[in-house]
């Protein structure tokens, strides 16, 4: 019988015998899988494993901080890279998803490529692909393993991309890894945390991005999320967002009126990612979300709910 202990047992040992004392570095993004990967191989070769956290400025409010203090008090060795500039330089003016996409992708490389270099004799890539990975070649978990794979056929292959590659989930459902996490004494928040796209909140500006925009969003989602984890919702919910759609709609504040932005919420029940259905949130909480978002986001006069289901409307708007 599987149990999450045996496993953890079994694959720390399995870890130390292959990896011996060489170095091995990982792409943390803040999600569930990079995290256990990350922990099973502190556990076997503590030290030697050189983890890197990029922000690429297209994270929730606050969340490369509080992130990379959580990575730290587990007790990793974890560098925080805050690229954020050099991604939001290279996304000016582009507008169109899979070119934002293609961007994102490009500048990871770049950035962790670089950071890789700095670590002298490296061995090996970790990775935090897990068995719906293996069999799909999109990842609905995000993080970097996903920007990665999707991008490693485009021009040469980045030296880190030449190392060899260890990936101690490969074989784990994500509920699974989650116990697997659990037993390791992870954070039970961490562990619980919803799916976030690797492009982050560049596929939820619809159309070019500025900081302005991605600020906007951020103060947004904060609220909503926020309101999600204290009426209990959060942990109903397999992911949930806001949207900034590239549209202005008329609103009236005292005398005045205003011409601003629209923001969509999105909440959905999944197991997979591949079919969703939007969740029946209280309409008591998102009147007060609404309120909450249009009272406190300069910018924002008006809140919409997203009622499709995927198929045919995917999870996200881009
Ligand atoms: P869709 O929008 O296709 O999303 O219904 C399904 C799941 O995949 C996530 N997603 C992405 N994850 N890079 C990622 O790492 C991407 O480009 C990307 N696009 C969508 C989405 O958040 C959902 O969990």
């Amino acid at each position: 019988d599987w149990t999450p202990n045996a496993f953890v047992e079994e694959t720390v040992e399995e870890l130390k015998e292959k990896l011996g004392n060489d170095k091995v570095v990982l792409g943390l993004s803040g999600g569930v899988d990079s995290s256990v990967a990350a922990m099973l191989l502190h556990k076997a070769i503590g030290k030697n494993l050189y983890c890197i956290f990029v922000n690429n400025g297209l994270l929730r409010k606050n969340e490369f901080e509080d992130v990379l203090h959580q990575y730290e008090g587990m007790g990793l060795n974890v560098k925080g890279v805050d690229a954020s500039a050099r991604f939001l330089d290279a996304l000016a003016g582009k507008g169109d998803p899979e070119e934002k996409r293609k961007t994102i992708g490009r500048v990871f490389i770049e950035v962790f490529d670089d950071e890789a270099h700095r670590i002298k004799d490296v061995k090996w890539l970790a990775q935090g692909t897990i068995y719906p990975d293996v069999i799909e070649s999109v990842s609905a978990t995000g993080g970097p393993s996903a920007t990665i794979k999707s991008h490693h056929n485009v021009g040469g292959l980045p030296d880190f991309m030449k190392l060899k590659v260890v990936e101690p989930l490969k074989t784990l459902f994500k509920d699974e890894v989650r116990r697997v996490g659990a037993s390791m004494n992870m954070d039970s928040q961490l562990l619980g945390r919803h799916p976030f796209p690797g492009p982050g909140l560049a596929i939820r500006i619809l159309g070019d991005l500025t900081r302005e925009k991605v600020r906007i969003l951020q103060e947004v989602d904060a609220i909503f999320i926020n309101n999600l984890r204290s009426w209990n919702l959060y942990d109903k919910v397999w992911q949930a967002g806001a949207m900034l759609l590239p549209v202005n709609s008329v609103g009236v504040m005292g005398d005045e009126r205003t011409y601003e932005k629209c923001v969509a919420l999105r909440a959905v029940e999944s197991t997979d990612g591949m079919t969703a259905d939007w969740v029946n949130l209280p309409y008591e909480f998102l009147q007060r979300t609404s309120n909450e978002i249009i009272n406190k986001v300069k910018g924002v006069n008006r809140v919409v709910y997203d009622i499709s289901s995927k198929p045919p409307a995917t999870i996200e708007w881009e």
